[in-house]
This record gives structure tokens, C-alpha cells and sequence, in this order.
């Protein structure tokens, strides 16, 4: 009866103890493939339970033969929900556990009745409290099942108390007469609503995979209403209890009701800012901005999308919750002037000595309670001081931040990986229209960097052997340049930063060229800035190099984290949710790759990337942040571009070679983040091909396969809607593609992500090396005037008005600092085995297979971060490249991978 999702708790038990593992090399802390269900059985000689029931048959008369299961729901203890101390009072759901009242389960068979060729009738039987173990309550029933009921196919839920609950698992027994057992464990983790909310039913399918044509007859009905549930009507607001998965635009940024310089265009739908969906809460629309979504405390997000607090994987999203909240604001009210910079490198220091101390109005403990590892309580314990970490490249290097081979190195080992490109033409040439920017040549002339890199080349030789390199931050940034100058304490440029590939691999800063497009007033500006040695020339480097650093965190922070992990894999995740079965294959690959995703954009639009919010307070497009990166998703956005080897191909930081490991020659051989990430996509490319070629074995099974087909087509037709029509889109037509198509989007959430995510704080942390602004403009732009004077009289201090002001600086630090931080039980990438894959010994041997890779994997970055020849990764004072080193301790480690975009 139970047969295809027959227990393997022995053998799992075996397996997450780890003994068939291959051994990886310096694995401190790596953990062994770990099953996530963690209950496990205690019987062994585990069967099936169909061949119980014959054996019960044989010996039973035919009239007596029913098949006694028992049923032991398993539900967490949680903060708001069920069996929690807090919020309501219990007293009448108490009442109701007593008299056993409260849990009603109904079986469910996968057989049609032969005779009316109709779904059976579910077994019914409510669930009695029994017994509690920590936190986790146990609820049992006892059924008593027909001889012919088939086998079970899921398990329909109606919880009766007047609170939600999470429900952990189900765990079926059946039993016989010769007191052998069966059990049959269904994994849920989930929450079921109060039947006081909604009156429907929730369904939880056995834990084996079915593509929909395999889907058992009795099943198939309940798969496709199921996902009618999931997708719900697209009207009116959702409510917290929902669990229904939709689109919407990015129609709620702005806040006009409340404050019309808050007033933001609706990213989505337009020819003019297109950008991916998100997931639609249904809000009111605002009085002022009828094309807008008004704001509100509460964001919907799908039931088990939310944080949960059973998990303290949740832990540093929650704490960003609060710092977003409370703490930031609140530590905005304590500089009275907002504007207000550092007046000397020292002041800066003390943020990681003295600390910053803080208003005493919000009573002591407030903020240590927030901002738990940031904040101490001083003085008596009568005041409050938000102290910050020093961060690893200062602790190890105070002055690196200010050498020209770090700042080059950074563009290859840094938190922003992905903007360094390969020149292939020269001179450089905007693609602008000049008769609204200027002249679209570039000042960078052959003649400078030849003098840069003392004749030992020509231009021409050095772009012919691959030599030179380039941030380009010209195009994306100049049509903003007048608009962002019409706003208060900020300026902004359109930069290129050229770099030489010097004999010893590393990277050399040549020029920077600084623009100003033409206007109506004036033409256009520009200047090339060069290293000197000279006392105005060296200031002068400084304060443009740190121009193209403030341009470099906005392109960081808005395109290649925000846009491209965050952003992007929303609609994916909302797309699976509604065409594919959580009995679907594909959707267990993918689930642990979107968890909290959408709670964590969600969380982001209210605080961070909103009207008013801590980007636009503190990034040098302030109020156009956000629609900048509308325009890198318009122009650079492509998803068959978001897969690692064609990136670096794009960029011309590699080119195809079959001869080469994965396929590729990298153009800057010593390219920590493309060594290493590509060791990492070559692992999951692995896994995927394992998984998939095991449930597709003929190319037809993925035309055919409808659900895969639909969620595919809502990818491209809704979620990325706004290229719909672009001709890269992948189609789902071979095993190639769909394996192609699925490492991308696994990559993109966990190894793109953990890439640009959790080096933040230790390369941003000490903000001269990464300021999130440039607020000042160059001194040499008005040479005679005051500005200029100032500079030539005190160069520090000028530089210091240009870096971020003090409330900028500390709130980019704090939060920079929540979101480098791992979980104590964050879930990283090859870790975790999912429930659904024990029970397939092919699935569970490619898992082991991938968790043997991964753990070879860091052993393989440990011995190339103490290899003296990488000298992009290896040398005094120099941070080892470890970002794509798939596993961490928690906390602020600069490595480690997790599964999904969830901070
Ligand atoms: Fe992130």
C-alpha cells in the first residue's frame, strides 16, 4: 500500500553518517551529505507495505481484511503560530486538543475504483495530541485502511485549531498481524492554515517524484488542482495565511500618498523601464499614482515563503529586518548633520576603536538588541555604542586600500567579479548618440598608455596579445550624469578605467577618464587621469580612482547583486510554484535553491531599495538607483548570458577551447573568481545532469512533459515578460538545453549570488576602499576656482568630503555587515539531501557523488589560495580569494555558498 515511498530510514541513517563519502582535502568544517528529515526509524527490515497486506490477506478471512495504520503528525513548536506561549490565548484550542478534535487526516489513494473508474474515498481519521519531544508535538491517528485501497498518494490536512500550524511531517505505519511494520514518511514543512481562515483542505503528496504523465491515476485531478490553488485568481488582497503565487510589477518603490518627492515610475511593463516581475501582493492603489501599489507594514509573501521561525537559518534576516527597521533610523536621528563627513582617516579608524556612541533617548539595550553583534552596552551599561569589526583586507593590510595593484586585483578577487572586460578595439568609442552626449571618441589616447607601460609594447600589440582590460562604466552611467547633478551632495560621472596585464598576471590601472556628457549649457567634458608620483597628480588619481569605486558599488550593488540574483530569480521561483507539482521532479531540484528569496526582496523593497530607502539615501544616483538598473536589465539582461562560461566569454575574460578543463581558456590565467566559480558550475552541472538524465531518459519525455513546457514558458512570458520576444530565450527541447537551462538558474542563485554577496562587508566594510558615493565633484573640474584651491591646501580633507558622509558611511557599514553574515544553520550548496531524494538510490548516489565534488572543491581553493604564484590570491597582506569555498562557519567568513538567494 505504501509501496513507492517505502522508508529507507536504515540505510539513510547510514548515509548521513557519511561512511561511502569520498574524503574531501582540508575540509574543516564541511559538513557530509545530511538527509533533511531528521527522524529516523528505529525498525529495520523495512518493506513495503502492500506485501503486509498480502501476507495479512492470505491468513485473514476476506471479510476482515482492513489494514490498521497509524499516523503521527509531526508540528514545531513556533513563536506565532500553533502551541506558541505567545499572542492569543490557547485556552479553547487546548480544549479542543484534549478532546482529540483538532487534526483530521484523510488518506488519499493513488488508485482509481475499478469499478466506477472514479477516485476512491479518502480514509478519514482525526489526530489526537500525544506527546511532545522539545519542540516538536506529536498528533496521532489511527485508520483503518480497506484490502484494496491501494497505495497512499498523499495525505489531505484540516487543522481545526483557531492558529496555523507548521506541520513538519507525516509519519504512516502500518502493522500486521505478524508485528512486522511499514512506515511511509511524508515531508511537509509547511504551514497549514486555521480552518477558521480558510475552509479548503491542504494536500501534502508522498515524497516520490512523478512527472505528470507517470502522475497515478487516483492522483492525477488533486496534482492539476492543486496548482489551480497555487495560482490563484489574481484578485483582491492577499491575506498572510495565502499561499497563492502571482506577478506584479515593481509598482510599490514610491510612496506619493504619504510624500510626493517619493513619487517613483513602475519598473515593468514599459518599453521605457523593463524589469522582471515580482510576487503580486494586491494592495491598494495609491490616491496620487493610481499606476502605483501603496505601501503598507505588511508585504505579502506566500505562507512558507516567509522567514520562518522554527529555522535560525533565518537568523541574519531577521536581524536585517530589525536593522532596516529600528536601528537605522534610529541611528540616523543621532547625526545632526546629515551631510556631515569624516574630518580626518582617524575619525574613520575609530569607527572599528572607540565606536560611534548612540542616542541614549531610545533607552539602553534598544539597539543591542537589534544590532546584537555590533553593539555594546558602555559606560556603566548606561550607553549604547555601535562598534564595527574591523574588516579582514584592513586587518590584515591597513593601507592596501590605497595601492593601485589592489584596487586592480579587486576587479578579478573582489566582491564585484563581474564587471573587469577584455578590450578588443582601440581607441574606445561610445555607442551614444553625440548629438545629445558629445563626441562619442574617448580622451585615452595610444600615446598615454603606451608612456603608462613604458613603450614595451604598442597598443595595438598589447590589445593583439590580450593585455588590456577595462571597467566601462561610460555608456550605462552618462545619460544619468545631468539628472543626478541636479541633486543635492552627490555628482556622478560616466567613467573607464584601463588596466595592463603585467608579465606576473597581475593587473595595472593605466587611466581613468571621467565624462560629462554635453548639455544645453555647455558642451562635453572630459579628462584623463593617470598615476603620477607628483604630489597633485598623486592626490588627483586618488580622488578619481575613488569616482570609479563609487561607480564600481553602484554597479555591484544595483546590477550584479540586486538585479541579477535577487531580482531575476523571483520570477523562476513564482513560475515553478505555479505550472510545476510539488510532485514534480524539477521542482525538488529547484526548491532549495528559492528558499526565502522572495521574503528577502520583499524585505528589500520596503527598506532598501524603496523611495527614501538606505540605496537611494546612499548611493551616488541617489533617486535614479533604481531605474538604472532597469536600463542594465533593458540592455546587458540576458538569461543565456547568466551562465558562467558565456559571461566570461562575453566579457572576453575567456574563449572556448575543448582542450581546456570545462571547455574554456581563461584570458587572465590568475582570474580567482572564474577559477574557482567555474570548478563550482562544473560540479552542479554535474548533479544536474545525474538528476535530470535519471527522470528524462528520452529527449521526448521533456517535450512532452507539459508541466516543465508551462513553467518554462511563464519564465520567459511573465516573469521576464518584458523580454518575452528576444530571440536567446533557451528552448526546452533536448536533454542539453534543459540541463544547460537548469545548472544556469542554480548558479545564478547560489554560487553568482554567494560571489557578490558575502565579501561585502570585508571589502566594503572599510568604505575608502569601496565608498557606496563619490559626493564631490573632481577638483580639476573648475581648475581656477575654490574647489581647486581647497584641494592644493588640504588634498585629505577634499578627499574626505568626496567619500560618503558619516550617517552614509555607518548605515551602509551596519547593513553591509547583517548581509555578509551566515546563519548557524545556513543550508549550503551540496550539503543538505532533500527528503524526496532518499528514496531513490540513483538520486541519492549523484547527491553523494555532488557532496564528494564540492567538499574536493574547497580542498582545491585551500592549495591555490597558498600557491606563491597567484599572485592575485597569494602575497603579503593580500585576502585569499576563498568566496566560492562552498562551506562556512557562521557568522562574517568571506565564503561559503548557500542554496538560494536568501539574504
Ligand atoms: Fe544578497
Amino acid at each position: 500500500m505504501l509501496t513507492p515511498q517505502l522508508n529507507r530510514h536504515a540505510s539513510s541513517l547510514l548515509f548521513c553518517h557519511g561512511g561511502s563519502l569520498p574524503s574531501g582535502r582540508g575540509v574543516p568544517h564541511g559538513p557530509a551529505v545530511m538527509v533533511r528529515s531528521k527522524k529516523t526509524s528505529k525498525r529495520s527490515g523495512v518493506r513495503s507495505i502492500r506485501c503486509a497486506l498480502k501476507e495479512f490477506r492470505s491468513s485473514q478471512a476476506e471479510t476482515d481484511a482492513v489494514l490498521a495504520i497509524k499516523a503521527v503528525a509531526t508540528v514545531k513548536v513556533t513563536v506565532g503560530g500553533l502551541l506558541s506561549n505567545l499572542g492569543l490565548p490557547r485556552g479553547i484550542d487546548d480544549v479542543k486538543d484534549l478532546l482529540g478534535k483538532t487534526l483530521l487526516l484523510e488518506l488519499v489513494s493513488t488508485e482509481l475504483d475499478p469499478k466506477t473508474g472514479r477516485e476512491k474515498e479518502t480514509v478519514k481519521a482525526y489526530a489526537k495530541k500525544a506527546k511532545q519531544h522539545g519542540d516538536e508535538i506529536e498528533y496521532e491517528a489511527s485508520f483503518k485502511v480497506p484490502k484494496d485501497f491501494g497505495d497512499i498518494g498523499g495525505v489531505f490536512v484540516v487543522n481545526e485549531h483557531r492558529k496555523e500550524m507548521f506541520l513538519e511531517e507525516i509519519k504512516l505505519d502500518a502493522s500486521d498481524h505478524t508485528a512486522t511494520a511499514t512506515t511511509l514518511t511524508i515531508t511537509c514543512k509547511s504551514w497549514v492554515h486555521s480552518k477558521s481562515d480558510n475552509t479548503d483542505k491542504r494536500l501534502f503528496f508522498v515524497n516520490k517524484s512523478y512527472l505528470p504523465a507517470q502522475t497515478p491515476a487516483g492522483l492525477r485531478r488533486l496534482r492539476e488542482e492543486e496548482l489551480e490553488v497555487i495560482r490563484g485568481d489574481g484578485q483582491g488582497e492577499r491575506k498572510a495565511f495565502e499561499r497563492i503565487y502571482d506577478y506584479d510589477l515593481y509598482n510599490d518603490l514610491g510612496d506619493p500618498d504619504h510624500d510626493v518627492s517619493k513619487t517613483r515610475p513602475v519598473l515593468g511593463g514599459s518599453k521605457e523601464f523593463p524589469y522582471p516581475r515580482r510576487c503580486r501582493t494586491g494592495r491598494p492603489r495609491s490616491k496620487k499614482d493610481p499606476e502605483s501599489e501603496t505601501r503598507s507594514g505588511f508585504v505579502y509573501v506566500p505562507r512558507d515563503e516567509a522567514f520562518s521561525e522554527v529555522k535560525s537559518a533565518t537568523f541574519s534576516s531577521r536581524t536585517l529586518r530589525s536593522a532596516l527597521r529600528a536601528a537605522i533610523p534610529s541611528i540616523q536621528t543621532a547625526v545632526i548633520d546629515a551631510k556631515l563627513g569624516f574630518p580626518h582617516f582617524n575619525a574613520i579608524d575609530s569607527l572599528f576603536g572607540d565606536g560611534l556612541t548612540l542616542p541614549k533617548r531610545q533607552g539602553v539595550g534598544f539597539f543591542q538588541g537589534l544590532l546584537p553583534r555590533l553593539v555594546n552596552a558602555i559606560t556603566g551599561g548606561t550607553q549604547e555604542l555601535l562598534l564595527f569589526d574591523s574588516p579582514e583586507m584592513i586587518e590584515r593590510d591597513k593601507f592596501s586600500w590605497l595601492r593601485d595593484e589592489e584596487f586592480a586585483r579587486q576587479t578579478l578577487a573582489g566582491v564585484n567579479p563581474y564587471a573587469i572586460e577584455l578590450i578588443k578595439e582601440f581607441p574606445l568609442v561610445s555607442k551614444l548618440d553625440p548629438e545629445v552626449y558629445g563626441p562619442p571618441e574617448s580622451a585615452i589616447t595610444e600615446e598615454m598608455i603606451e608612456e603608462e607601460i613604458n613603450g614595451v609594447m604598442t597598443v595595438h600589440e598589447a590589445i593583439e596579445n590580450k593585455r588590456l582590460f577595462m571597467l566601462d562604466y561610460h555608456d550605462l552611467l552618462l545619460p544619468y550624469v545631468h539628472k543626478v547633478r541636479e541633486l543635492e551632495g552627490t555628482t556622478l560621472y560616466g567613467s573607464r578605467t584601463i588596466f595592463f596585464l603585467t608579465n606576473d598576471g597581475t593587473l595595472r590601472p593605466l587611466a581613468i577618464e571621467l565624462t560629462i556628457p554635453a548639455s544645453a549649457t555647455g558642451p562635453q567634458w572630459k579628462q584623463v587621469f593617470r598615476p603620477r608620483r607628483d604630489a597633485t597628480g598623486a592626490w588627483l588619481w586618488r580622488h578619481a580612482k575613488s569616482h570609479v569605486r563609487a561607480h564600481d558599488s553602484c554597479h555591484h550593488e544595483l546590477i550584479s547583486h540586486w538585479l541579477r540574483t535577487h531580482c531575476c530569480v523571483e520570477p523562476y521561483s513564482i513560475a515553478a510554484h505555479r505550472q510545476l507539482s510539488e510532485m514534480h521532479p524539477i521542482y525538488r531540484l529547484l526548491h532549495p535553491h528559492f528558499r526565502y528569496t522572495m521574503e528577502i526582496n520583499a524585505l528589500a523593497r520596503q527598506a532598501l531599495i524603496n523611495g527614501g530607502g538606505i540605496i537611494e539615501i546612499s548611493f551616488s544616483p541617489l533617486k535614479y538607483s533604481m531605474e538604472i538598473s532597469s536600463v542594465a536589465y533593458d540592455q546587458l539582461w540576458r538569461f543565456d548570458m547568466e551562465a558562467l562560461p558565456a559571461d566570461l566569454i562575453r566579457r572576453g575574460m575567456a574563449v572556448e577551447d575543448p582542450t581546456a578543463e570545462h571547455g574554456l581558456r581563461l584570458t587572465v590565467d590568475d582570474y580567482p573568481f572564474a577559477n574557482d566559480g567555474l570548478l563550482i558550475w562544473s560540479a552542479i552541472k554535474q548533479w544536474v545532469e545525474d538528476y535530470v538524465s535519471h527522470y528524462y531518459p528520452d529527449p521526448s519525455h521533456i517535450t512532452d512533459d507539459y508541466e516543465l513546457q508551462r513553467w518554462w514558458d511563464e519564465v520567459r512570458t511573465e516573469g521576464h515578460g518584458d523580454k518575452k520576444d528576444e530571440p536567446w530565450w533557451p528552448k526546452l527541447n533536448t536533454l542539453e538545453s534543459l540541463i544547460h537551462t537548469l545548472t544556469t538558474i542554480i548558479w545564478v542563485a547560489s554560487a553568482h549570488h554567494a560571489a557578490v554577496n558575502f565579501g561585502q562587508y570585508g571589502f566594503g566594510g572599510y568604505f575608502p576602499n569601496r565608498p557606496s558615493i563619490a559626493r564631490t565633484n573632481m577638483p580639476t573640474e573648475d581648475a581656477q576656482k575654490e574647489n581647486f584651491v581647497r584641494f592644493l591646501r588640504k588634498p585629505e580633507v577634499s578627499l574626505l568630503e568626496c567619500l560618503p558622509s558619516q550617517i552614509q558611511a555607518t548605515v551602509v557599514m551596519a547593513v553591509l555587515d547583517v548581509l555578509s553574515s551566515h546563519s548557524v544553520d545556513e543550508e549550503y550548496l551540496g550539503s543538505e539531501l532533500e527528503a524526496a531524494w532518499v528514496k531513490d538510490p540513483v538520486i541519492q548516489r549523484a547527491y553523494e557523488r555532488f557532496n564528494g565534488r564540492i567538499r574536493e572543491i574547497e580542498g582545491i581553493i585551500d592549495s591555490r589560495n597558498s600557491d606563491p604564484k597567484l599572485k592575485n590570491r597569494v602575497g603579503a597582506g593580500v585576502v585569499p580569494y576563498e568566496l566560492m569555498k562552498p562551506f562556512s562557519k557562521p557568522g562574517i567568513t568571506g565564503m561559503g555558498i548557500p542554496n538560494s538567494v536568501s539574504i
